[in-house]
């Protein structure tokens, strides 16, 4: 039996619009609505930014290493990926979205019956809903680029038919682009520059992209594009595209992450908060969407390999900085965290 699906937010926006109203599923308690809780809208450069093209390597790791401590985000700049390859993956994504029948989507979509083992993988909406039953405004597409051992082609849209070598082509780049900051951010935490790529299994490493689609919402000051959470990955590496929308919480506010043409927005994540024993921080994040305004975003969570044990760093902890997390196989914490089960 195959799993019926549910309609796509996509299509649900266009019918919105006709109507007018927002179905009530959509609309967020009065203390998530984004207006009542954004402090910084617009362009403030607040979040920081880390240049790869900086020579002065000590100075480097000093704004990588701060970036991760206080922030757990930060704008890549001069990052080495060619814009043309960060443009391609673009079109081919959106083209998927835009210009694939229904059928064509659900073909890429995960047909695992329900209740039956599901992976994370393919086109389709938010699997759980919130605790209240709430939904988030967006589709997603999920598939692994690298290693090629680990990609299922089945979820790998074959529309338009230059999608898959433009995303080959980016996944190369991003490889070495990402290399880089886990190597800087190795060294940050006064560790050999291999330490944290290797702890997270080296040649092993999966690198997971999904392509997030927020289509305009007439009213966006009610709902989000996605809730509030932090990244079950190492690192997330994004690409947005020119639509604000994603915000970070810092000291309690909610700021919005500004747009940098070229440049990569980096969250750590979990397993780099685990392995560095919280010396980096896992960033807490949402998305706002947009009245008139279409926003995609390209994320690639860097993860372990599911069997893989990730614990703190044994040389970051002593008498005076005990381990404040207890190791265990990455598959059994993201089952944890996406069943909310105590960690
Ligand atoms: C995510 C995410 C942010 C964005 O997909 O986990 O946080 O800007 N996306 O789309
Ligand atoms: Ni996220």
């Amino acid at each position: 039996m195959e799993m019926e699906m549910e309609k796509s937010v996509q299509a649900l926006a266009s019918a919105t619009l006709l109507s007018g109203t927002l179905p009530a599923e959509f609309i967020r308690p009065l203390a998530e609505q984004p207006t009542a809780t954004t402090r910084h809208y617009g362009p403030v450069s607040m979040i920081p930014t880390v240049d790869l093209s900086e020579t002065d390597q000590e100075k480097l790791v000093q704004a990588i290493s701060e970036a991760c401590g206080t922030w757990g985000t930060f704008q890549l700049v001069n990052h080495g990926i060619p814009p043309e390859a960060i443009n391609r993956l673009q079109s081919v994504g959106r083209e998927f979205f835009e210009l694939s029948s229904p059928k064509e989507k659900e073909e890429c979509s995960d047909k695992a019956p329900a209740g039956g083992s599901r992976s994370v993988g393919g086109y389709g909406r938010q699997v759980r809903e919130d605790a209240d039953g709430k939904k988030v405004w967006s589709d997603h597409l999920f598939h692994k680029i690298w290693p090629p051992s680990s990609i299922n082609y089945q979820f790998w849209p074959k529309n338009p038919p230059s999608y898959r070598e433009a995303n080959e082509e980016y996944a190369v780049y991003l490889r070495e682009a990402s290399d880089k900051v886990l190597k800087l951010m190795s060294l940050g935490l006064g560790l050999e520059e291999n330490a944290l790529g290797e702890a997270l299994g080296g040649e092993q490493l999966q690198y997971n992209l999904k392509i997030n689609y927020y289509p305009p919402c007439p009213r966006p000051d009610l709902v989000l594009g996605l809730v509030a959470h932090r990244d079950l990955s190492a690192i997330t590496v994004l690409v947005p595209n020119e639509v604000p929308g994603l915000q970070v919480l810092k000291d309690d506010q909610w700021i919005e992450v500004e747009y940098i043409p070229n440049s990569l927005i980096v969250h750590v994540g979990d397993q780099i908060e685990i392995l560095s024993n919280g010396k980096y921080r896992s960033v807490l994040h949402r998305v706002t969407v947009k009245k008139d305004r279409l926003r995609m975003s390209w994320p690639v969570f860097l993860e372990p390999p599911a069997e893989l044990v990730v614990g703190p760093l044994p040389q970051l902890i002593n008498d005076q900085d005990p381990a404040k997390y207890k190791p265990q196989k990455f598959k059994d914490y993201m089952f944890s965290k996406l069943n909310k089960l105590p960690e």
